[in-house]
């Protein structure tokens, strides 16, 4: 069966709440997206405003990766705590203020103490989405819904871009960047009042020993009055377990887990798709595009990102994590080889730059069928109930690490190498990821959280060959 199939059944079997609480959590990936997205465009003007160095405009562009470091590390621990709901609506709240702080900035270093501030809320955002979309839904359409926050992020992203090229102009006289971030405040209102209408996650209350209530909320997302086989497996497990914390993830039992989600964050981000998001239109521009078309150019990655990763959702829950990883980090190597080798023809300028564009697109589609969305799935997937929060965190924080390391260092590789070797070295990298895949990242497709769980204890969950028949 597959995501539109049991998406249908699903509508008669869990009833539509659960669709409205996966939706009003993904809104997190919406902000994560405009974020990340917004910067690009903003900073054509932000140079008008405080004439900045390429240093500075690095140190704006990575300010907000290190709050979002931060915002992944505490928001693990709050909402491990406090609820992922109650963590939603301070993040929601964080962006909206911030959103305003960042476009009423007078001076530079406001301007980059507050990009610092709303980079903790979109790595709260990072890993608090996922979370919740993975502690509501049902089994059989876990992997579509969550995909519901990548799909969000790249939709997020597309937004910001339509937001640039919108408040491109000086427009009610405030300088266009400012209404560009400006913007952001209006995602975060929309995210607010929906955490209005979200309950706290069935699992979750489990922990914290408030079993009526969770009953309560798990009967309302499974739109039936008897839940207690459910209710039960959730709480076997958490009986075993006390609540953990950073010690607990180096268990043993739990390494097989820590590695494969670390390794997925490190992998996500050094197979370089940020590179290509920030600057394809500088890519495009150096092969032989003229200005307008390379915006074009980059608008229809854009485009690309959020329809590949709509075909992912129909495919996760069909033919499983693995082998959207395995092509996906393939198809990439493959794109980054030849995108890399269009360097080293410049004779050939008209052919060069249609070849170019051409593995740009293909490159970002074969990254949003695979390594976007299954990457922030599958850590709210792998990792033992009552270390989820702290663990799925400690993933997110080394994926926006990894993300901070490559936007700082990339430009400085391809300055001392140049473009053709640095896209190569990035496709090697993917080579080196498809192995990592194969033998080490295993399969969640259609098992219950708790299975997992169970498997990881008689450690035998990880590896491509082990049999889940138990
Ligand atoms: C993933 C990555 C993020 C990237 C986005 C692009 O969410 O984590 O870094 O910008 O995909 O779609």
């Amino acid at each position: 069966m597959n995501a539109i199939d049991s998406a249908l059944n699903a509508d008669r079997e869990h009833g539509t709440f659960v669709y409205v609480v996966a939706f009003i959590a993904a809104l997190n990936g919406l902000l994560f997206g405009f974020d990340i997205g917004v910067i690009s465009g903003a900073l054509l003007y932000i140079n008008e405003t405080f004439t900045l160095t390429p240093f500075l405009e690095g140190v704006v562009t990575s300010s907000m990766l290190i709050g979002a470091m931060i915002g992944a590390a505490i928001g693990g621990r709050l909402s491990d705590r406090y609820g992922r709901r109650r963590v939603t609506l301070g993040g929601a709240v964080v962006f909206f203020v911030g959103s305003f702080g960042m476009a009423l900035a007078p001076t530079l270093e406001w301007l980059i103490a507050w990009r610092v501030i709303e980079g903790v809320a979109v790595g709260v955002a990072s890993m608090v989405g996922p979370l919740l979309i993975a502690e509501m839904a049902p089994p059989d359409i876990r992997g579509a819904l969550g995909f519901l926050q990548q799909l969000m992020i790249t939709l997020g992203i597309l937004l910001a871009y339509i937001t640039n090229y919108l408040f491109a102009p000086e427009f009610l006289g405030i300088i266009g960047w400012r209404w560009m971030l400006l913007f952001g405040a209006a995602p975060a209102a929309v995210l607010a009042a929906g955490t209005y209408f979200l309950p706290e996650t069935p699992r979750w209350l489990i922990e914290k020993g408030r079993t009526e209530e969770a009953r309560n909320v798990l009967s309302r997302i499974r739109a039936k009055a008897d839940v207690n086989d459910e209710l039960d497996e959730i709480r076997e497990i958490s009986e075993i377990e006390s609540e953990g914390g950073l010690s607990e993830l180096l268990e043993p039992w739990v390494r097989p887990a820590l590695i494969v989600g670390v390794g997925l964050a490190i992998i996500q981000q050094f197979a370089g798709i940020n590179t290509i998001l920030y600057y394809a239109p500088t890519i495009l521009t150096n092969v032989g595009f003229g200005d307008i078309a390379s915006l074009v150019g980059t608008v229809g990655i854009g485009i690309v990102n959020v329809l590949l990763t709509l075909v992912a959702l129909l495919l996760v829950d069909r033919v499983g994590r693995r082998p959207l990883l395995l092509v996906g980090t393939g198809g990439m190597a493959v794109m980054l080889g030849i995108l890399g080798l269009g360097f080293f023809l410049p004779g050939l300028s008209g052919i060069v730059g249609y070849v170019t564009l051409g593995s740009m697109f293909l490159y970002v589609g074969f990254f949003a069928i695979s390594l976007g969305p299954v990457f922030w799935l599958m850590i709210s997937e792998i990792y033992p109930l009552h270390i989820r929060g702290t663990a799925e965190g400690t993933a997110s924080v080394v994926n926006w690490g990894a993300n901070f390391t490559v936007a700082l260092t990339f430009l400085p590789l391809v300055d001392r190498i140049g473009e053709g070797y640095s896209f190569w070295i990035l496709g090697g990298f993917c080579v080196l990821s498809f192995v990592f895949i194969y033998t080490r990242v295993p399969e969640t497709m259609d098992r219950s959280l708790e299975e997992i769980e169970d498997d990881l204890r008689s450690s035998t969950v990880v590896g491509a060959d082990t049999d889940p028949s138990d």
